[in-house]
């Protein structure tokens, strides 16, 4: 195996953007690290017509082995079903880092998946944690979202396919995202009363930049802390959109300040361009802080 793919993960690390590479094209697979997305996804499900699935396994199980993805999170989603059992003994000995379970439905569906990749770690030998976002896509899934969330301690995140949850409920799926708005609110609140990563979607329109941001302007104030990519064009407005604007890194660093000076004169509330800042508006102050730092160390 190459060295550079015994690179671990984490539970928490940044995850704005998870690039899809359909696991039967070597060559965008080959290609998918140059484009510095925070994850990429091996993808086996829907981007693999079914006389392809063989096929797809065994370039993906190749891939995982041989290329150096540098550091970037190795995902791979896997298909519903009996068939992602399957595809499960291909990618478990090969240090992935993510199994991504599309159209979960119920906890039992989590439980199952999780049972048989303990079997394999077992007979592989392997002993690291093996991460699980589970992929929301229906109207029951979207019901049972915190039951899954709650399903194992292995999963890091809770994302949702908009393009089968608009497909379930018989509905466009508009630029607006009005029609998944409670499935997304859902998601999102189930992922944060677990404690995981809430991931969003991905833009389909890989030609309309100024969509793709709008869009993920709107997911980042709903509280997603990642987005979906079908292509390498979306990487850096995500990573762009992502990153606190001048504006809120110079606001986040007065109010700190002045909660600061306000401390020492013994109060523990202060006026700031007329609105009264107390800890939560501190604290979110702070992350907005950290969070620049990080992301420019990550960018750099
Ligand atoms: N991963 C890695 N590289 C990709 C890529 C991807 N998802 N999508 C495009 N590229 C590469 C292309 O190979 C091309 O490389 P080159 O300039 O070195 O030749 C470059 O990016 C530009 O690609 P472009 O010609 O604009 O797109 P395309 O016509 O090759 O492909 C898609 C368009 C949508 C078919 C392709 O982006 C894709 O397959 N995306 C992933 C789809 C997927 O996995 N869907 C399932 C999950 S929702
Ligand atoms: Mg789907």
């Amino acid at each position: 195996m190459n060295h550079g793919n015994m690179a671990l993960t984490s539970h928490d690390r940044i995850r704005r953007s998870r690039l899809y590479v359909p696991g039967n094209q070597p060559e965008k697979i080959l290609k998918a690290k140059n484009y510095s997305p925070d994850c990429i996804i091996l993808d086996l499900e829907d981007a693999i017509p079914f006389m392809d699935k063989e096929k797809a396994r065994v370039i993906v199980r190749n891939a995982l082995r041989v290329v150096d993805f540098q550091g970037i999170e190795r995902m791979v989603r896997i298909n519903s079903s009996d068939i992602g059992l399957k595809d499960l003994e291909y990618i478990i000995p090969q240090n992935v880092h993510v199994v991504l379970v599309p159209k979960v439905e119920s906890a039992d569906q989590i439980k199952k998946i999780e049972i048989t990749i303990n079997e394999i770690k077992t007979a592989c030998g392997r002993e690291d944690d093996i991460f699980i976002i589970p992929i929301i896509e229906s109207a029951r899934g979207v019901l049972n979202a915190l039951k899954i969330a709650e399903s194992s301690p292995n999963i890091i995140g809770l994302t949702i396919g908009l393009e089968d949850y608009t497909l379930d409920l018989g509905v466009r799926r508009t630029k607006a995202g009005d029609e998944s708005f409670f499935a997304r609110s859902m998601i999102l609140h189930a992922a944060k009363a677990v404690g995981i990563q809430a991931l969003d979607s991905v833009h389909v329109n890989f030609t309309d930049e100024k969509s793709l941001r709008k869009s993920v302007r709107k997911s980042i104030a709903l509280g997603f802390v990642g987005i979906g990519c079908i292509h390498p064009n979306q990487i850096i407005p995500i990573h762009e959109e992502f990153f606190p604007s001048k504006k809120e890194i110079l606001n986040a660093k007065a109010i700190i300040q002045g909660f600061d000076l306000a401390l020492e004169n013994g109060k523990g509330v202060f006026e700031h361009h007329g609105k009264m800042i107390d800890v939560p508006t501190v604290d979110k102050a702070r992350n907005i802080i950290k969070l620049a730092n990080v992301y420019r160390s990550m960018d750099d």
